[in-house]
C-alpha cells in the first residue's frame, strides 16, 4: 500500500478525522494565544486607559498595581478588590464611571468608589462582574438610571449607592440578589414604586431609601426580611397606610418613616418590634389614637411622631419608656390632662409636647426629670400655677410654657435654673409682680414673659446678664415705674404696651433693638431711638438735631411726626470735619443764637420743598427752595420719614474710607455702608473741592429734588440725603449686582445674564422710562440713559439712576440746553438743536436695549446698517455670542420684538421714534407667534414697517 493511497482512504476514515480536527482546534487556540493578552494584563491596559491614575507618578507605575494600596490582586495578578476612599485618598478625583471598562475584571470582588465626585451613570457592564460581593458607589456625582443588569450580582451582600443623584425607578430585578444583607439607594432622585420583589432579599439586615422621590405605597412583603434591623424610607413621597406586617419585622432596631404622605392608623402591631430603639414616624397623616401599648417598646431611645392628626389622649403606657432620651409628639390633636406619672421617664433629655389640645395641670412629677435639657409644652391648655419645685430641672435649657392658660405668679423657684438660656412664658395669665431679680439666669439669652398681667417695676437689678446680647420681651404687660438707668447691650428689649413712666434714659441706646411704644413716658426721644419705638408716648418729644438725616423706614413706610423739645432746634454740630468726634453736640450750644434764625428760615424752605409735588397728587409750583441752599455752613435736609443718624453713616463707612469705594461716577464716588439695623445701602459721595464746583453741586441738588419726589419700581430709591457745603451725600437702595453696564462687560457674569433676564430688563427700564415721561404732571427727561446708568439688584431687576442731568420739562420755556449725556448715547439731533425732549431719551434707550442683547455697544452695528452686507446679517449673527441662541420659541419672540422696538427708537428722526408709552404697552401685549422661522429672521426685516406693526410700535 503506498502512502498516498493510505492517506486517501483514511482521510475518508474516523481516525483521519479526528486528527484533522484536532489540527484546527490546535490552531484555533495557537492563534488565540499569540493575539490575546492575559487576565492581568487585560485588567492592566484598563486601569492605564481608564486615565483615573498618573501612571506617570512614580509611585503608580502599572506594573507595579496590586501594590497602589487602592488595588488588591489575587496570587495570579488578578485584580479582586478596587477601593477608592476620597476621605483617604486625595489621588483620583472627578472622573467618569465610563471610561473604567469594567467588563475586563473578572476575578473582581471588592469594588469601593467613594466619595470622589465620580461622573457619569453606572455603566451596565458592571452586570458581568460575577464575583462581586460588595459595591460601593456612595457620595459621587453619579447620573442616570441604576442599571438593570446588577440583578445579575448573585453573590452581591453589600450594594451602596446612595448619595448621587441617580433617577429612575428601583429595578424589579434587585430582587434577584438574594444575598444581598445591605441595600442603600439613599439621598438619589429615585422615583416610582418600590418593588415587591424587595420581598425576596429575605437576608437583608438594612434597607435604606430615605430621600429619594419614591411614589405608592409600602409593599406588605416588606415582612418577610425578617432579619431586617433597620429599615429607613422617610423623606419621600410613600402613601397610604403602614402595613401592618412591618410588626413581623421583630429584629427592627429603628425605623424611620417620617416626611412621607402616610395616613390612617398607626397599626397595633407596631408594638411588637420590642427591639426598637429609634422609631421615627413624625410628619407624615397619620390619624387615630395612639395604641395604648405603646410601653412595650421597651427600648425605646428616640420616639417622634409629631406632625401628624393623631388624636385620643397621651398613652398612659407611655410612662414604662424609660430609656426615652428623645420624645416628640407636638403638633397633633391629643387631648385630655398629662398622666400623673410621667416623672418615670427619668432619662428624658428632649421633650416636646407642644401644640397639642392638653388640658388639665402641668403634671407635678415632671420635676423628676432631672435630665431634661429641652421642655416645649407652648400651645396647649393647661391651666393652673406652676408647681413651686420647678426649679429641679436643673439641667434645663430651654423652657416653652407659652400660649397656654397658666395662671401662677412668677415662680421663685425658676432661679435655680442656672443652665436656662431661653425662657417663654408668654401669652398666659401670669400676674403679680415681677422678680426683683433674674440674678441666677447668667446663661439667659431669650426671656419673653409678654402678653400676661404682670405688675412691679423694672427693679435695676432684674437683668444682670446683660453681657449675654440678651433678648428680652416683657411687652403687653402692666408694669409701671421707669425704665431703670442702668440697661446693659442687650440685643432687644420690648417693653411696649404697659404702664412705663418718666424719661427715656440714654442708656437704652446700648440696646440693638428697642420698643418702648404705647406707655407713658415723656421727654426727648435720644437719637438712637426710631421714631417707630415711641409712638403712643403722648409726652415724648422730638429733639432732633441735624446729625440726624431721618429717611424713609425701610420696612412699613410709615411716617412718624412728634412735637419738637423745646428749645425748639439745636444747632449742628462740627460732624462735619476731618476726624468727626460725634458726641460733641453740647460743645456748640453758644452757637444756638446765631443759627436759630437761619435754621427756621431753611426748615420753611424745606416745608415748601417737600410740598413740591411732581408727581400725581399736586400741580402746584414753587420755586423758593434753591436760594437758601446757599446759606451753606448748616444746612441739612431731613424729612420725617424715619432715621438714620449721621454718625452711623460715617461709622459704617468708617469716614468715608476707600475699602467701602465701590465705584466713582462723574460727581463722586459711591459707597457701600451697613447701618446697624442690618440694611445695606449706597452712599453717593462729593468730595469737599467737588461740592464747590456749582456743576456738581447743581447735579446733587437736582438729583435730590427729582427722586424725593417720584417712585416707581424700576427707578432707584433714595432714602436720604445730606446736603451741606462740605460734604454731600445721596443714600441709595443698593444694587447688589452693579450696573448693567459692568455685568454685560464682564465674561462671567454675561453668561449668567441669560436671555429672558435680559428682555426683563429692558422691559422693566421701558416702564420706568414711561412713567418719567407720562406719569409725572411735569414730564422729567432723563438725559443720561446709558448701560452705566441702569443697576441690577440681585434678583435681575433694573433700575434707573443717576438724575444728575434729569430735568423737568417746562412747557413755557424753550427748553434749551447744552448737551449732557454719556457719549455714544446721545440722540444725534442734539448735536444741532439743543433741545430736550422726550425723544432724546427714547434714542438712548434704543442704544441701551440693543447694548443688551448684542453684550456690546452696538455702534459697529448702527453705522453699518446702510449697507446691503449687514442689513442681510440674521438676527443669530449679531446677538450676543457668549450666550447659547436661544432655543424657546417664546423668548426668540421676545428677543425680536426688543430688537423691533430698539430698531424703530433709533429713527434719525426723532418724530418718527415712538414715545416711551407706545413702547411699554407694546411690551406689555401679548405675543403672537410668527409664522416665519424665527432664527433666520435678518436686520432688514427686523427695521420694516412690516415688523413694527406686528409688534404694534408704529406711530400713530
Ligand atoms: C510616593 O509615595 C511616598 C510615600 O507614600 C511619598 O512620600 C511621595 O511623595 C510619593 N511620590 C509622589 C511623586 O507622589
Ligand atoms: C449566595 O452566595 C453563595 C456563596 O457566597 C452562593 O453559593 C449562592 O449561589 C448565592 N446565592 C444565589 C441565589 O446566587
Ligand atoms: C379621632 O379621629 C378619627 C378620624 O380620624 C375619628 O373617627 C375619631 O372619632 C377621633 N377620636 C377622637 C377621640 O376624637
Ligand atoms: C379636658 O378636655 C376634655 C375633652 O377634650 C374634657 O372632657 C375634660 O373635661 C377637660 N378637662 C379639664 C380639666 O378641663
Amino acid at each position: 500500500m503506498n502512502l498516498t493511497k493510505y492517506l486517501v482512504f483514511n482521510f475518508y476514515g474516523p481516525k483521519m478525522w479526528m486528527v484533522f480536527l484536532l489540527l484546527v482546534w490546535g490552531l484555533v487556540i495557537g492563534t488565540e494565544s499569540s493575539t490575546l493578552t492575559s487576565q492581568p494584563e487585560m485588567e492592566a491596559n484598563a486601569i492605564y486607559n481608564s486615565g483615573w491614575w498618573n501612571t506617570s507618578d512614580a509611585n503608580y507605575t502599572i506594573s507595579n498595581r496590586c501594590n497602589w494600596g487602592q488595588i488588591s490582586c489575587n496570587k495570579a495578578g488578578s485584580i479582586i478588590k478596587i477601593t477608592i476612599d476620597g476621605y483617604s485618598d486625595e489621588g483620583v478625583r472627578g472622573n467618569n464611571f465610563g471610561t473604567l471598562n469594567l467588563s475586563t475584571f473578572h476575578n473582581l470582588e471588592s469594588l469601593v468608589i467613594m466619595n470622589v465626585r465620580l461622573q457619569g451613570s453606572i455603566p451596565k457592564e458592571i452586570g458581568h462582574l460575577s464575583k462581586l460581593t460588595q459595591l460601593y458607589l456612595s457620595s459621587n456625582s453619579l447620573v442616570g438610571e441604576i442599571p438593570p443588569s446588577l440583578g445579575s450580582l448573585r453573590q452581591l451582600k453589600h450594594l451602596d449607592i446612595s448619595h448621587n443623584s441617580l433617577q429612575g425607578s428601583i429595578p424589579h430585578e434587585l430582587g434577584f440578589l438574594t444575598n444581598l444583607t445591605t441595600l442603600d439607594l439613599s439621598q438619589n432622585q429615585i422615583k416610582g414604586d418600590m418593588p415587591l420583589s424587595l420581598g425576596n432579599l429575605t437576608k437583608l439586615t438594612h434597607l435604606i431609601l430615605y430621600k429619594n422621590f419614591l411614589l405608592g405605597e409600602i409593599p406588605s412583603s416588606l415582612g418577610n426580611l425578617k432579619k431586617l434591623e433597620s429599615l429607613d424610607i422617610s423623606n419621600n413621597k410613600i402613601e397610604g397606610s403602614i402595613p401592618l406586617e412591618l410588626g413581623f419585622l421583630r429584629k427592627l432596631t429603628s425605623l424611620y418613616l417620617s416626611f412621607n404622605r402616610l395616613n390612617g392608623n398607626l397599626p397595633i402591631s407596631i408594638t411588637n418590634l420590642t427591639q426598637l430603639e429609634s422609631l421615627d414616624i413624625s410628619s407624615n397623616f397619620l390619624t387615630g389614637s395612639l395604641p395604648s401599648n405603646l410601653g412595650q417598646l421597651s427600648n425605646l431611645q428616640l420616639f417622634w411622631l409629631n406632625n401628624n392628626s393623631f388624636n385620643g389622649t397621651f398613652p398612659i403606657s407611655l410612662n414604662n419608656l424609660t430609656q426615652l432620651e428623645y420624645l416628640d409628639i407636638s403638633k397633633n390633636f391629643l387631648t385630655g390632662s398629662l398622666p400623673s406619672n410621667l416623672g418615670q421617664l427619668s432619662n428624658l433629655q428632649l421633650f416636646w409636647l407642644n401644640s397639642n389640645s392638653f388640658n388639665g395641670t402641668f403634671p407635678i412629677t415632671l420635676n423628676n426629670l432631672t435630665q431634661l435639657e429641652f421642655l416645649d409644652i407652648s400651645h396647649n391648655y393647661l391651666t393652673g400655677s406652676l408647681p413651686s419645685n420647678l426649679g429641679q430641672l436643673s439641667n434645663l435649657q430651654f423652657l416653652l410654657l407659652n400660649n397656654n392658660s397658666f395662671s401662677w405668679t412668677f415662680p421663685i423657684s425658676l432661679n435655680n435654673l442656672t443652665k436656662l438660656e431661653y425662657l417663654d412664658m408668654s401669652y398666659n395669665f401670669l400676674t403679680g409682680s415681677l422678680p426683683i431679680s433674674l440674678r441666677n439666669f447668667s446663661q439667659l439669652k431669650t426671656l419673653n414673659i409678654s402678653h400676661n398681667f404682670l405688675l412691679g417695676t423694672l427693679h435695676s437689678n432684674l437683668f444682670p446678664f446683660t453681657y449675654n446680647k440678651a433678648s428680652i420681651d416683657l411687652s403687653h404687660n402692666n408694669i409701671s415705674g421707669e425704665i431703670p438707668s442702668t440697661l446693659g447691650d442687650f440685643q432687644q428689649l420690648l417693653l411696649n404696651r404697659n404702664n412705663l413712666s418718666g424719661t427715656i434714659p440714654q442708656s437704652i441706646c446700648n440696646v440693638s433693638y428697642v420698643d418702648i411704644s404705647y406707655n407713658y413716658l415723656r421727654g426727648p426721644i435720644p437719637f438712637c431711638v426710631h421714631p417707630s419705638a415711641v409712638i403712643g408716648n403722648k409726652d415724648v418729644c422730638n429733639n432732633t438735631s441735624c446729625d440726624h438725616i431721618y429717611f424713609q423706614d425701610f420696612v412699613s413706610e410709615n411716617k412718624f411726626y412728634f412735637q419738637p423739645c423745646s428749645p425748639i432746634f439745636q444747632p449742628c454740630p462740627p460732624v462735619f470735619q476731618p476726624s468727626p468726634p460725634p458726641k460733641k453736640i453740647n460743645k456748640v450750644n453758644h452757637h444756638v443764637a446765631i443759627f436759630l434764625p437761619i435754621l427756621i428760615v431753611l426748615i420753611l424752605a424745606f416745608s415748601s420743598l417737600v410740598c413740591f409735588k411732581l408727581c400725581n397728587n399736586s400741580t402746584k409750583k414753587k420755586n423758593g427752595n434753591t436760594t437758601t441752599t446757599k446759606n451753606g455752613d448748616v444746612f441739612c435736609i431731613w424729612n420725617y420719614d424715619g432715621k438714620i443718624a449721621h454718625d452711623d453713616i460715617i461709622r459704617a463707612t468708617e469716614d468715608f474710607d476707600m475699602r467701602y469705594c465701590i465705584g466713582t461716577g462723574a460727581y463722586g464716588s459711591v459707597y457701600k455702608a451697613q447701618l446697624p439695623c442690618g440694611k445695606v445701602v449706597a452712599l453717593k459721595k462729593l468730595h469737599g473741592y467737588e461740592a464747590e464746583v456749582p456743576a456738581f453741586d447743581e447735579s446733587f441738588r437736582n438729583e435730590v429734588k427729582i427722586l424725593s419726589e417720584i417712585r416707581h419700581r424700576h427707578i432707584v430709591k433714595l432714602y436720604g440725603f445730606c446736603l451741606h457745603k462740605r460734604i454731600m451725600f445721596l443714600i441709595y437702595q443698593y444694587m447688589e449686582k452693579g450696573s448693567l453696564f459692568s455685568v454685560l462687560y464682564d465674561d462671567v457674569e454675561a453668561v449668567e445674564f441669560n436671555w429672558r433676564k435680559r428682555v426683563n430688563i429692558v422691559k422693566g427700564v421701558a416702564s420706568a422710562l414711561s412713567y418719567l415721561h407720562h406719569d409725572c404732571t411735569t414730564p422729567i427727561v432723563h438725559r443720561d440713559v446709558s448701560s452705566g446708568n441702569i443697576l441690577l439688584n440681585s434678583e435681575w431687576q433694573p433700575s434707573v439712576s443717576d438724575f444728575g442731568t434729569a430735568r423737568l420739562l417746562q412747557h413755557d420755556s424753550s427748553n434749551r440746553t447744552i448737551v449732557a449725556g454719556t457719549i455714544g448715547y446721545i440722540a444725534p439731533e442734539l448735536a444741532y438743536t439743543m433741545v430736550v425732549s422726550e425723544n432724546c431719551d427714547v434714542y438712548s434707550f434704543g442704544v441701551v436695549a440693543l447694548e443688551t442683547l448684542l453684550g456690546r455697544h452696538p455702534q459697529e452695528l448702527l453705522s453699518s446698517l446702510q449697507l446691503a452686507s449687514t442689513q442681510s446679517m440674521k438676527l443669530c449673527e449679531v446677538l450676543d455670542q457668549r450666550l447659547p441662541f436661544p432655543n424657546n420659541g417664546m423668548v426668540l419672540l421676545d428677543i425680536i420684538r426688543v430688537v423691533v422696538i430698539a430698531f424703530a427708537c433709533l429713527n434719525f428722526n426723532p418724530s418718527s421714534r415712538p414715545t416711551m408709552k407706545r413702547v411699554s404697552q407694546s411690551f406689555a401685549s401679548e405675543l403672537t407667534p410668527l409664522t416665519i422661522p424665527l432664527s433666520e429672521i435678518s436686520m432688514q426685516q427686523l427695521m420694516s414697517q412690516e415688523f413694527k406693526a406686528l409688534f404694534h410700535i408704529l406711530n400713530h
